[in-house]
């Protein structure tokens, strides 16, 4: 499939070098524009492109910015399309928020509101980009780690559960898209390498 990404550090430069990987067309981008990642098809087997070409590329769109740049992705053009939200909340990075602060809402529901005419699904969030890299294990291996996503788009869910499973992971289906607060940054899930059993339990722990 086409995979556009709106972001193209850690996170996007990782998923796009992984998916091409795995059979995938990729198009990166950022905010200042393809002439600051002209190295990166080389590395990364990706395109590179504007915002907007990424978006229109893609398939599925891969939303890998900081949490206060969310506003800046383009809801109209995004509009019907399946984007994967890979935020997480560092007051540090991005401000304080009342809302994340006091638990009013999560992090993928403050997108999702953002793109209220999208189908957001939340994945890649609980793991580290470097393990993303070398985690990877076939299916049915015992050390295969499970990766938890949310979303309220069936289909959504399950294009990307299978490019998870591409990249050497299970997923483990946490529900809407709201009860992705079980896997947000400080959560007993968060980035650690955990099988189906022990997932479970530190979701529900949350
Ligand atoms: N690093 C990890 O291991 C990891 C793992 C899981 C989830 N996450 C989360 O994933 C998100 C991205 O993290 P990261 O580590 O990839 O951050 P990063 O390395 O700082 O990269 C952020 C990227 O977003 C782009 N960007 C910023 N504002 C933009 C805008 N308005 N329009 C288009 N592109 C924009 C930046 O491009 P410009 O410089 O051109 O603005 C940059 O390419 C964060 O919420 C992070 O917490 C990180």
């Amino acid at each position: 499939m086409k995979i556009g990404i709106i972001g193209a550090g850690v996170v996007g430069r990782t998923i796009g070098k992984l998916a091409v990987r795995a059979g995938h067309e990729v198009m990166l981008s950022n905010s200042r524009g393809p002439k600051t990642l002209y190295s990166l098809p080389h590395a990364t087997g990706c395109r590179v492109g504007t915002v907007e070409d990424a978006v229109a590329f893609g398939d599925i769109v891969v939303a890998a910015v900081p949490l206060s740049a969310y506003r800046a992705l383009p809801a109209a053009q995004l509009a019907g399309k399946v984007v994967v939200d890979t935020n997480n909340y560092y007051p540090e990075r991005d401000g304080q928020i009342a809302e994340l602060d006091e638990h009013r809402t999560t992090t993928s529901e403050m997108v999702a509101a953002h793109l209220a005419a999208s189908r957001v699904v939340k994945a890649f969030n609980a793991v580290i980009m470097n393990d993303l890299e070398t985690d990877g294990r076939p299916v049915g291996d015992a050390a295969r780690r499970v990766l938890p996503i949310a979303g309220d788009d069936a289909e959504g869910k399950a294009i990307v559960t299978q490019l998870l499973d591409e990249l050497g992971f299970d997923t483990f289906d946490a529900g809407a898209l709201a009860e992705g607060r079980r896997f947000e940054r400080g959560t007993p899930a968060y980035c650690v390498p955990l099988g189906r059993e022990a997932l479970i339990r530190a979701l529900a722990a949350a």
